[in-house]
């Protein structure tokens, strides 16, 4: 996920991109760059750092041109650097790309470019396009844009420059956003609106597949084989700062419903192309390698660590490898009993948790392989475990963390099949069921984000209470877990989670008539026991909000209400059943009037002990 804009027009390109990519900064911050059409030559300046780095490094000599674009960058391949910092150019500087997204055969086109004697100057997918730009370069820009969008896969927002013919900008998507903004005698590319709307409020929301050659006199949009596309201009209602937010109230609620492509991105090149297998390019671990773990230990704070409670479920039945879980800030004095057999397994969204990197460090001083579940690309943990998976999330804002949860999620389960498998205890039955499941979790997770007026009601009519409890057993007590941390942090409501059947041994004596108690009945396999601890709690006049797969025929003849999730496995469950839970979580903070994005006493970042 990164912030990418164009501009051709008759005004200086070099603010109105600066400007632009200011407001895309939620979309990526880790480096900056933009590339200006000087009347000879492309000019590029870039950085790593937030945008004022650049505008600092810039300042008394910026680029001058009326054509030109702009990026802020969320790494994906190749750490923060002034050198993987976008734009990118060939050898020759005649092409200059931007990119959001992943090119993912990036690798075997490099090879092809060494082998015809390119030479790379950084680690990023997106450089391979500017060179093989260069490569069937045929002196007409665009049917070259053409035929490189034909060699490349993966998910992108692209937009190309072209020092031969500086009179236009190019650019097309995949399954990523691509607005342009229309002007008069100039015309805007950004990929979201926030970044132009400062300008017009006329805008061509562009689909996969279509190609724009934009001047600063028309827009002309078609597809690859040369036809045209008659393209409707969307008119932008909104104001700016809600455009920020995607028309969204808050970051939160934006990045609950960006779940669906968020996971999809998490399974993007790792799920295999043969049902039942998992690819994980970036790991190198050999049979002999995973026969030599004995334990393994995931270690994590908050949210993440709820994460890896699953995870550890998953290790445990899938790979049948003893895992211990721990909480980073109780790991790192109780001096652990870790070895070279061990495998430590952080989990961490930011990848700066101090708690969590000083555990790494802890488990690497005695001796454990490492390896980070991280979303940031070149944070202090994915630099310092010795094998890293991202999730691929892009950037979350809101203190409450939503999709990076179910990210973690798909790659702890991805990572227990994978395991699994390498390690001979999966049958080659269960990895079909999973990831063919898997598969359909996004149009799931989308499906049940459609609808949520239920989840909005019992907001409204809990919203008031004081205190709740959350009940489950087996993996639905990992999601209990979460959703109690969800309400609690953000509406301030006490909120407690339980392991259903430790409740009689004393929380049970807290329930009174019309506490709201969420019961998570998603696990066949303690269903009937869950029921009976539901029916308990039911007896003592409490207000039963359950969470169950649909073709629950049991359920709603016991509980208040239900709220229902699509099917799907049993060890799929979690990743569907925190949804109603997060929602929940947000519409009781929004009835209780709280800061949602920035609930009191929290950071995003804990960067201290
Ligand atoms: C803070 C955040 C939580 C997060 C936790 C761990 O408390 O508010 O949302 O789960 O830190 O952060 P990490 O970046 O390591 O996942």
């Amino acid at each position: 996920m990164c912030g990418i804009v164009g501009y051709i027009g008759n005004q200086q390109a070099c603010p109105i991109l600066l400007d632009g990519m200011s407001k895309l900064e939620y979309r990526g911050y880790d480096s900056a760059g933009i590339a200006v059409y000087d009347g000879k030559r492309i000019d590029i300046e870039k950085c790593v750092g937030r945008l004022q780095a650049l505008r600092i490094k810039i300042q008394g000599h910026e680029p001058q041109g009326t054509v030109g674009i702009g990026h802020t960058r969320w790494a994906t391949h190749g750490r923060p650097s002034d050198r993987n910092a976008h734009p990118h150019c060939d050898e020759s500087g005649r092409f200059v790309v931007v990119h959001n997204g992943i090119i993912e055969n990036y690798l075997e086109l490099k090879e092809y470019l060494l082998e015809k004697g390119h030479r790379f100057s950084s680690d990023t997918d997106t450089e391979v396009v500017a060179h093989l730009m260069a490569d069937q370069y045929d002196g007409d820009f665009l049917s070259t844009v053409k035929k490189v969008i034909r060699r490349i896969d993966g998910s992108y927002s692209l937009v190309f420059l072209c020092a031969d013919e500086p009179d236009k900008l190019i650019t097309t998507k995949k399954d990523n956003p691509l607005v342009i903004g229309l002007g008069e005698g100039e015309n805007f590319i950004a990929s979201d609106i926030p970044a132009i709307i400062g300008h017009t409020r006329r805008t061509y929301i562009m689909s996969d597949g279509e190609i724009a050659i934009v001047t600063k006199d028309a827009v002309r949009v078609e597809d690859l084989n040369g036809n045209p596309i008659n393209k409707k201009v969307y008119n932008v209602t909104w104001n700016a700062e809600a455009a920020e937010k995607g028309g969204f109230e808050h970051f939160m609620l934006k990045e609950i419903y960006e779940q669906p492509k968020a996971v999809r991105e998490t399974m993007r090149g790792r799920l295999g192309k043969e049902e039942g297998t998992i690819d994980f390019p970036e790991l190198n671990w050999t049979k002999a390698d995973l026969r030599g773990i004995k334990k393994v230990f995931i270690v994590a704070c908050g949210t993440a660590y709820h994460a890896g409670l699953v995870g550890k479920y998953y290790l445990e039945k899938f790979a049948r490898i003893p895992v211990e879980t721990d909480i980073a800030s109780e790991f790192r004095y109780r001096d652990p009993l870790v070895d070279s057999s061990c495998l430590m397994i952080v989990i961490s969204q930011s990848g700066e948790t101090s708690d969590t990197l000083a555990a790494l460090r802890e488990a690497k001083r005695l001796g454990a392989r490492t390896m980070a579940v991280t979303n940031v690309v070149g944070s202090s943990i994915a630099r310092e475990a010795d094998q890293v998976v991202y999730t691929y999330a892009g950037p979350e804002i809101a203190v409450a963390s939503t999709k990076a949860y179910t990210t973690q999620l798909i790659v702890m389960l991805m990572l227990g099949i994978y395991v699994g498998r390498l390690r001979g205890e999966l049958s080659d039955e269960l990895a079909r069921t999973l990831t063919r499941d898997l598969r359909e979790i996004p149009e799931q997770i989308h499906a049940m984000l459609e609808d949520t007026e239920q989840i909005k009601i019992f907001a409204k009519r809990y919203g008031s209470s004081e205190n709740a409890f959350f009940l489950g057993r087996s993996l639905d007590y990992f999601v209990a877990l979460e959703g109690a941390l969800k309400l609690k942090e953000i509406s301030y409501i006490h909120a407690e989670a339980y392991a259903a059947g430790e409740l009689k041994h004393g929380t049970l004596a807290l329930v009174v008539e019309g506490l709201p108690v969420i019961v998570l009945a998603t696990q066949a396999d303690v269903y009937p026991k869950t029921i009976s601890n539901l029916k308990e709690v039911k007896a003592r006049e409490a207000e039963v909000i359950a969470i169950a797969l649909q073709g629950d025929r049991e359920i709603d003849k016991v509980a208040d209400h239900v709220i229902y999730v699509p099917k799907t496995d049993k060890f799929l469950a979690p990743i569907l059943a925190v949804l109603p839970l997060q929602l929940l979580a947000y519409y009781a903070a929004l009835t209780r009037g709280c800061d949602v994005d920035k609930p009191r006493n929290l950071a995003k970042s804990v960067t201290v002990e």
